[in-house]
């Protein structure tokens, strides 16, 4: 890119090394010294000298936080696949082009989806517990007895590409995988994953629950009482997608109770808060917000965003830009 097309990036996380690199190379970095998340007026000063805005998902950029935006903010570019922190009718009102992380971090988002579902189904959490608390007796037939997925049913609620990904790999494991969606997809991207148009149909034969939809006004909460109750008895729940589609008194007392035998957490309401009843029940497996946490995935989260920032600059509309 030319000098003349360098812009102004403000990037409000540390990145990667590698990505910071190629942002220097090709534009102008302002880069967050403090790794913390931004005030709301503290993104407002950082945005006073910015033309690109590189945020994450924990930057609110809602109405009112766009509407402060300087006239020279002409893009925002999230390295999130999450879309739920900007108002995109906002930001396309006040004419900012948004860009985010589409596909590049579906496989690493997968993987984890199958790591929970065997941390929990597994047990995982209390082995490693009893082995670091020096507890391990040795070996037997009794101990720390888990479920074997092979063979069971996975309900993928969201088949969009990480739920299509996560189900390419539960194939692997000759699970038998359905979905609920908003629509039915076409047969070459469902691979014959069975579709059910209510949430009801696919809890009744969930033996793995895969959360892998956005937030949004239709799934939060949607994860309650009357739907785990819907689960076959001593199901897996699996959560990769965004902690307030469930509603944690429910599943902790499915826990507790049994009607969910185990449940494997990547993402929480509130993060980095999360309800500490989740840290002493055993058949929790949690990791914290790991998913995307590869460097493979992280590496092409920053190339694409600025693949995308480039197009934007040459008058093209990137694959990536949703507003
Ligand atoms: C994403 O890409 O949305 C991850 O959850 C990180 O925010």
């Amino acid at each position: 890119m030319s000098s003349k097309h360098r812009l102004r990036v403000a990037v409000t996380r540390a990145l990667p090394e590698p990505v910071l690199e190629l942002v220097a190379e090709r534009h102008d970095m302002w880069l967050n010294p403090d790794d913390r998340t931004l005030s709301a007026d503290e993104l407002q000063r950082v945005a006073a000298a910015a033309d690109v805005l590189l945020v994450t998902a924990f930057d609110r950029l809602d109405a009112a936080a766009i509407a402060r935006l300087p006239e020279a903010v002409r893009i925002i570019a999230t390295y999130s696949v999450g879309l739920e922190h900007i108002d995109l009718q906002a930001a396309r009102a006040r004419g900012i082009s948004v860009l985010y992380t589409p596909d590049v971090l579906s496989d690493s988002v997968a993987e984890m989806a199958i790591l929970l579902m065997l941390g929990a189904a597994r047990r995982a959490h209390e082995g490693a517990a009893m082995l670091y608390g020096g507890h391990w007796k040795g070996w037997s037939p009794t101990q720390l007895v888990g479920r074997e997925v092979s063979g069971s049913r996975m309900g993928i609620v969201g088949m969009g590409r990480i739920g299509r990904a996560i189900a390419r790999r539960a194939r692997g494991f000759d699970m038998a995988v359905h979905y609920h969606n908003r629509g039915e997809l076409p047969a070459e991207l469902a691979g014959g994953a069975t579709f059910h148009a209510t949430l009801a149909g696919l809890l009744a034969v969930s033996d793995v629950l895969v959360l892998a939809a956005p937030s949004s006004g239709t799934t939060r909460g949607l994860i309650d009482e009357t739907a785990l109750a819907a689960l076959p008895h001593g199901a897996v729940v699996v959560n990769i997608a965004r902690g307030d589609l469930i509603d944690d008194d429910a599943l902790i007392a499915a826990l507790r109770s049994g009607q969910v035998g185990s449940a494997g957490l990547d993402v929480f309401r509130g993060e980095p808060q999360l309800d500490h009843r989740y840290l002493h029940l055993p058949n929790v497996f949690l990791q914290p917000h790991q998913g995307s946490s590869t460097l493979e995935a992280r590496l092409r989260m920053g190339q694409i965003l600025l693949d995308g920032i480039e197009a934007l600059v040459a008058g093209r509309n990137p694959v990536n830009r949703i507003a």
